[in-house]
């Protein structure tokens, strides 16, 4: 049986009440595309409404903690242990194109370690959350990553570098060699989705460079309850800080890095920097 501590609960709740916003404009936004000025602005101000309703429902429940936040960035709490970590909305482009994937991803980080963590899916009202020590969940279900011990019949998340971000031709070598060894790689575009799918046992695998720490925090936490393995790529474990990452179940971990593993010198900056 799952047991939600307090803290989860409050995690899921700001989740939720934020999600009831992003479904609402995520309603306008299908309207919107037709239109002439097409959705972006909107779709800021849902992403900003978003992380808002985060803040203050998170403030209220745990008044001084910090914040570090993808729209307004670090805030520091009076309370100097405890920071909460958020993506209002992982998975913008399919928001703004009205595609029906895309998530918010919360994290408590306590003393520089991660704690808790939440991905919330508005649409299905499905909630993944994990805490050190106590399993990965969906709602009330426990979840394992997947046994599949072959890479040949593996299914593998990707994030895939678009104009403006990362190098792409080292990046399509690793694709390549993915995609030749696999069953199928899936490019879904929420990050902290692909993570929670890793620890469900959908994916078998996941890698993607270049990410920021509120797309990978609570997804890592999940993956690594779930019993599944998560390193950078070429097996450090600075992930936060680097935004590489490779996720997978424990057997297929060690297989899949050597198809991912970019020679240092290609490893695509991350464009900005969070801390
Ligand atoms: C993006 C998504 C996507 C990943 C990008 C991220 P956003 O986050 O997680 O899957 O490939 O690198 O920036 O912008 O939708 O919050
Ligand atoms: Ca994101
Ligand atoms: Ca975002």
């Amino acid at each position: 049986m799952a047991v939600r501590s307090a803290l989860i609960n409050v995690m899921v709740m700001a989740a939720r009440k934020a999600g009831r916003g992003l479904i609402r404009d995520f309603g306008e936004v299908e309207q919107l595309q037709v239109s002439q000025k097409g959705p972006s602005d909107f779709v800021s101000t849902a992403d900003l409404k978003s992380e808002k309703t985060l803040r203050i429902e998170l403030e209220r429940a745990r008044p001084g903690y910090g914040f570090l936040m993808e729209e307004s960035g670090v805030t520091e709490g009076t309370d100097p242990h405890n920071r909460w970590i958020v993506d209002p909305l992982d998975g913008t482009t399919n928001f703004l194109h009205g595609i029906p994937h895309f998530s918010i991803s919360l994290a408590l980080e306590r003393n520089g370690e991660i704690l808790a963590g939440v991905v919330y899916e508005p649409l299905k009202d499905e909630a993944y959350w994990a805490e050190k020590g106590n399993g990965a969940w969906a709602n009330d279900r426990r979840l394992r990553t997947s046994g599949r011990r072959n890479l040949g019949e593996a299914v593998i998340g990707t994030g895939l570098p678009f104009r403006g971000k990362g190098d792409h031709p080292p990046y399509l070598k690793t694709l390549e060699s993915v995609m030749a060894a696999t069953s199928g790689v899936r490019r879904f575009g929420s990050a902290a989705l692909d993570l929670a799918y890793v620890a469900a046992g959908r994916f078998d695998g996941y890698w993607e460079y270049g990410l920021q720490p509120w797309d990978i925090a609570a997804g890592i936490l999940l993956v690594r309850e779930a019993g599944g393995y998560v390193s950078e790529p070429t097996g450090g474990h600075d992930m936060m800080r680097t935004g590489n990452v490779l996720a997978a179940n424990d057997h297929l971990h060690l297989p899949l890095g050597r198809l991912v593993k970019l020679p240092p010198a290609t490893v695509p900056p991350r464009l900005t920097t969070a801390e």
